[in-house]
């Protein structure tokens, strides 16, 4: 069974080194994470194994790393500086701040009842570029990674010679301001984003975006999430964003609900269109604002040697609620009898944040230790990624450490390593618990079969 409370995620993530709050010693910075050892290499697997399947395994992906601080023109045109923003009440009471939609007309602090009217509040976050904060010169912390997708359309069809379909795809932080950060990584004031910006022809779209549902829903499966704790949701039509003619939400069953992990947006020509110049030209089927700004069109020609502004579907993940949905499915309690349990980390081997550790039966024994180093050494080579050096604690804690934290394989230097010939050593399986010798000199083999 998965991880049922946000408690035990929060725990085992605190206790073995995967997230920690921010600023901890200063008493933290709200809807603020870090990701610590064992969570920047679970983070990276995320993010290697979605840029593996959107750029690698295509061939009508090219991949985008596009800066963070964005010029306020882009988020002008794009609609966010008027639209994106949430409805918000203060309670002249206790002073706090809530969405209007979240709350029933009852401050959720306080019980009043003495609210302002909603007003808008813009989630982006607002900086100072350059030498003199005076107002005149701002730019933003990027809200989402699209943007920069759109901006830079010209350049990369100009530099690679696409053609229809073909997508961008890039990973990166966005910001938003938060109201009411929440439950642990889920909604964050600083998130990382996997976006894919996929661009095809004008009524196209519907096809296109049936397709990339499935790919998505597929792609999560292979990510260790089970289907029946997965749902699509339609959004509908009100609850769009400004920039949507239509949304799917895959979502997870999360501890604390039901709740979206990714979304797979039609965004048709509406970011395009605002974006390029000479919109008059374009057929436009969207309604975008006048931009005198721009100096590209943002234009393909397609198949009948004809100028088109493409429409756009945009399966857009969080990274860190990618993080949170993997082991929330991945973490397991088990009872072993006899009043023994543990917890394991059932990740999916390419996720794992450690491959394989090597472990030393006894550390104060100078030829076993050489040997783990020796195999440690020659294991990396392999590159199926981090082989550690397990050399604290007893062999039992070191097993229930790497069950915990998700190590498909340990690998045991033992007295029988070094006295014997050939020279073997045991492994042992996170999920069966079940061990058995290899002679060191197969391990590279058995290795590569197992993970690549
Ligand atoms: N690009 C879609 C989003 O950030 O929600």
């Amino acid at each position: 069974m998965p991880a049922t409370t946000m408690d035990q995620l929060v725990s085992l993530c605190k206790r073995r080194g995967f997230i920690f709050q921010n600023a901890d010693i200063y008493g933290g910075l709200q809807g603020v994470y870090d990701y610590g050892p064992l969570g920047v290499e679970l983070k990276n697997n995320l993010k290697a194994a979605w840029w593996r399947s959107m750029v690698y395994e295509r061939d009508d992906v090219e991949g985008l790393d596009s800066a963070i601080l964005t010029n306020q023109k882009v988020l002008h045109y794009s609609g966010h500086e008027d639209t994106f923003s949430d409805p918000m009440v203060d309670c002249k009471k206790c002073k706090g701040r809530f969405r209007a939609d979240h709350i029933n007309g009852k401050c959720p602090n306080c019980g009043s009842t003495d609210l302002t009217e909603p007003r808008p509040f813009n989630l982006m976050f607002k900086t100072a570029i350059g030498p003199v904060d005076d107002g005149s010169s701002f730019g933003y912390l990027r809200p989402e990674t699209a943007q920069a997708i759109f901006t830079q359309f010209k350049n990369v069809i100009d530099s690679t010679s696409r053609k229809l379909p073909f997508g961008i795809a890039q990973i990166g932080k966005s910001f938003r301001n938060e109201i009411t950060p929440r439950n642990f990584i889920f909604r964050v004031r600083e998130f990382e984003q996997a976006e894919l910006e996929f661009f095809i022809e004008p009524g196209e779209d519907e096809k296109w975006h049936e397709i990339w549902k499935e790919n998505r829903i597929q792609w999560w499966i292979d990510q260790g999430l089970k289907k029946e704790h997965m749902n699509i949701y339609t959004t509908p039509k009100e609850d769009l964003a400004h920039y949507a003619k239509a949304c799917y939400d895959i979502e997870y069953q999360f501890p604390h609900g039901m709740e979206e992990l990714e979304g797979i947006a039609n965004r048709t020509d509406y970011d395009l269109g605002n974006h390029t110049k000479a919109q008059e030209e374009m057929n436009l089927t969207s309604h975008c604002h006048k931009n005198p700004d721009s100096t590209q069109k943002l234009c393909i020609m397609d198949d009948n040697n004809k100028w088109v502004v493409p429409f756009v579907i945009e399966p857009s993940m969080g990274i860190d609620r990618g993080v949170l949905a993997v082991m929330t499915e991945a973490y397991t309690e088990e009872d072993l009898g006899e009043g023994n349990s543990r917890i394991v980390l059932k990740l999916k081997k390419h996720l794992a944040p450690i491959k394989v550790a090597v472990i030393p039966l006894k550390k104060n024994n100078e030829q076993i230790m050489s040997k783990c180093h020796e195999i440690k050494k020659n294991l990396l080579k392999l590159g199926i990624g981090r082989v550690a050096l397990e050399n604290t604690g007893n062999i039992g804690k070191a097993y229930r450490r790497h069950d915990e934290i998700g190590t498909p394989l340990c690998i045991t230097v033992d007295f029988e390593t070094i006295e014997q010939q050939p020279e073997s050593v045991t492994i042992r399986d996170r999920d069966t618990m079940e061990q058995h010798r290899v002679n060191i000199a197969d391990l590279p083999n058995y290795l590569r079969e197992y993970f690549l």
